[in-house]
């Protein structure tokens, strides 16, 4: 397999290629990453890869070699494996994998080492802390017994990155568990603790004190009894109706994903087929996973997030300004939620806004939220107090003039901004950052108005602020290098994703909805519904379609962006929303907009809708709806590149899949462009009769020439 030149170019920022792991590989002695050791009659083997012990090709030649020794050796009558460090093995190396798809990489040798282990003569004690995960509760299970810490994590998550296990699990793991189990634990990928997987048979003891004493003593136990071979195990193969209702909810809660089916496809095999048979298929059914645009997609995805925590122009020791305090101007929906983030994370937070009656029904929402957390177990009552406490609000500007960073949040209006801003810097401290929550302004022109625009700084937050992961950091022609660290090092610590984008309206992520808004109503205006539009997105993978998506941010709130940004030169405008706008149908705030709400804000179709917008009957396909809105998106994508706004495609992608719902196993606009091939998107654009990009053109024109 080679990489074509769009895949290298559209991904040079995505790690292929990050593998210190195999540089470690390469130079120095592979049996550092395991050591063995004997103490009286037990071998004990520790595996030393950090962070997460990943179970590299390196690490599993040290297993091998470390096993060879110690069967060999004649004292040793049992062997214990442990993890060093924080966890026992975490999970397979996702960089191997991502070598393989690079065709730089091989399979690890997973089935030889782990047959061996299973095959050793003196009983293997596999001994778990902190997480036994994918690769490493593959390992685990190959052990003929298993003893873990009460706080530990069992679980086989390859399906989060598009795969199955592919060392065996789902062999093993239903020979231990149970076939629903372990179809459940592979289809879905969470783990489980300690006390469940006792109780399904996966493990066999819990140590309460010192885990290797514990391993030890249970050694002794179990030695010069005959051991156990998971892969002989054969009660629990039992054929039961639990996989068909399994398929049915992957079917509905993991729609077009194949792994989580694939997964139960290779359990099933368990009580089908012999053992090594079910390998050699559980082989097949990962590698056909492997090479899917789904698991492509998905690895991509992992590694994007921390492609984009690396700036290119931002060194890593780059200074940061110290942030234990903040203050957030206007306590509305965002700024609420903003001082919630930084609350969660520690940080003390003074809310101010203009009137009492503002920062009560602020104060009120964050109570609200926080007593929801506690309802639903995810806090306990003294922590969501502590939290609350955190945030002080207030009228006046005291103690703004202390604080590290200023934040606000207050109504989309410009001459509105530039009051504020013009206040703030005459009492902000000279180290404070000042940060604006706009989600289009121009923050060069925000800058302008203080007498120090290298402190100003764009941190776009998602609604609802507490929850969504993406920041957009926007760096004015004037921000300094510091706060740019300081604020993707901020949003690191409110455990959010910052990714770091120029200056220019609507700066990534909303400029680029606003060709694929347009799209979804030229769609109606021409004869399809609002629900087939949103249904076709929707079944393609986004969370949430673009017409209710108007609806639940407003009406309004478009027909005011559509005022400031008209489509460019050239390009007729769709009337649709300004059409709602003007019938007074703003979305769920007004019980309707594309469609029409109950009382619980469920939405109902509304034919009302095509008396107002419609101009056409067209049948329109879904196939053309999915292409319209989303080949607009990748466009816009290319412009937005092209103009600088965002510096490497997987900015792009990182933004629309933590901040616009855009499907993980898709890998984000532009990676999904290099899919689906940049010559086809080109070609259809230019049938659609829009202005490609001239970056799209280039790059289709030079992508067709490798192909010929
Ligand atoms: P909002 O209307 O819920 O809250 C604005 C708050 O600012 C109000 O409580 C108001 O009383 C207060 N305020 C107005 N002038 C003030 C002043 N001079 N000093 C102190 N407080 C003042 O607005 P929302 O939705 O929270 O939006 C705030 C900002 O965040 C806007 O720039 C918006 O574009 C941006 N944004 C909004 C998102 C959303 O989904 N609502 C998403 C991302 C960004």
């Amino acid at each position: 397999m080679t990489l074509d030149w769009t895949t290298s170019f559209l991904s040079d920022a995505f790690i292929l290629r990050p593998a210190h792991k195999s540089v470690k590989l390469e130079t120095t002695d592979m049996e550092t990453f395991v050591t063995y050791s004997v103490q009286g009659d037990i071998g004990v083997i520790t595996i030393d890869n950090p962070p997460v012990n990943a179970l590299s090709s390196a690490v599993l030649e040290g297993l091998r070699t470390a096993f060879d020794a110690l069967e060999k050796h004649t004292d040793v009558r049992a062997i214990v494996v442990m993890g060093s460090g924080r966890t026992f093995v975490a999970g397979a190396d996702i960089n191997e994998l991502a070598e393989i798809h690079a065709g730089i990489g091989q399979m690890p040798p997973f089935h030889p080492v782990l047959n061996a282990i299973e095959n050793c003569t003196k009983p293997v004690i596999m001994a778990i802390h902190g997480m036994a995960l994918g690769g490493g509760l593959e390992l685990a299970m190959a052990g003929h017994y298993r003893v873990a810490t009460p706080d530990a994590q069992v679980g086989q998550p390859e399906v989060k990155i598009g795969l199955i296990p592919g060392a065996g699990g789902t062999q093993r793991l239903p020979r231990l568990a149970g076939v629903a189990e372990a179809a459940e634990m592979c289809a879905f990928g969470d783990s489980i603790p300690t006390d469940v997987a006792k109780d399904w048979g996966i493990l066999d003891w819990i140590v309460k004190g010192d885990l290797r004493e514990g391993a030890i003593e249970f050694a002794h136990e179990v030695m010069g009894q005959p051991v156990w071979k998971t892969r002989d195990r054969d009660d629990k193969l039992i054929p039961t109706e639990a996989l068909a209702a399994l398929r049915a909810q992957c079917k509905r809660s993991r729609r077009n994903l194949i792994a989580p089916l694939a997964a139960i496809d290779a359990v099933e095999l368990a009580i089908t087929t012999s053992f090594d048979e079910g390998l050699r298929r559980e082989a097949e059914i990962f590698e056909r996973c492997l090479f899917s645009d789904q698991c492509k997609a998905l690895i991509y995805a992992f590694f994007a997030e921390r492609a984009v925590a690396k700036v290119p122009d931002i060194p890593k020791d780059t200074a940061l300004y110290a942030i234990r305090s903040a203050g957030v101007i206007g306590a509305g929906t965002m700024g609420g939620g903003i001082a919630m983030a930084l609350a969660n994370a520690g940080i003390p937070v003074r809310v101010k806004d203009t009137e009492q009656a503002a920062l009560d029904r602020g104060l009120a929402t964050i109570r609200k939220n926080y007593e929801r957390s506690v309802k639903s177990g995810r806090l306990t009552t003294a922590a969501a107090e502590e939290r609350i406490a955190r945030i002080s609000p207030q009228l006046g500007w005291e103690g703004f003039d202390q604080v590290d960073i200023i934040i606000e949040a207050v109504f989309e209006s410009m001459a509105l901004k530039k009051q504020v801003f013009a206040e703030i810097d005459k009492i902000a401290k000279r180290e404070c950052v000042l940060a604006s929550n706009t989600s289009t302004l121009d923050i060069d022109a925000i800058a302008a108005v203080t007498s120090r625009p290298e402190m100003v700084i764009g941190t776009h937050f998602f609604s609802p602020a507490n929850v969504m992961r993406l920041v957009e950091i926007v760096r004015g022609k004037a921000t300094e290098k510091p706060v740019i660290a300081t604020a993707m090092a901020l949003a690191k610590t409110l455990k959010k994703v910052g990714v770091v984008v120029r200056n220019g309206f609507g700066f990534v992520g909303n400029r680029m909805v606003f060709p694929y808004m347009n799209e979804a109503q030229f769609l109606v205006e021409e004869g399809a519904t609002p629900e087939q539009v949103d249904r076709a997105l929707t079944d393609f993978g986004m969370a949430m379609g673009p017409l209710a998506m108007a609806d639940m941010s407003g009406i309004d709130v478009f027909w005011r962006i559509e005022q400031e940004f008209p489509p460019r030169t050239g390009t007729k405008a769709p009337e649709a929303i300004a059409k709602l706008y003007a019938a007074g149908r703003y979305g769920q705030k007004t019980g309707a907009g594309f469609y029409r709400y109950d009382e619980n804000r469920k939405p109902v179709p509304d034919p009302d809708v095509f008396k107002l917008v419609q101009k056409d009957t067209r049948s329109i396909s879904d196939e053309e709806i999915v292409e319209r809105c989303i080949y607009a998106l990748i466009n816009e994508g290319f412009k937005v590149l092209e103009e600088g706004i965002a510096s490497r495609a997987v900015d792009i992608d990182v933004i629309y899949l933590t901040g616009y719902g855009f499907p993980a196993y898709r890998g984000g606009p532009m990676f999904y462009a290099d899919l689906v091939g940049l010559k086809k998107i080109h070609a259809r654009v230019v049938e659609f009769g829009w202005t490609p990009a001239a970056l799209l053109i280039s790059a289709s024109r030079l992508a067709a020439n490798e192909r010929t």
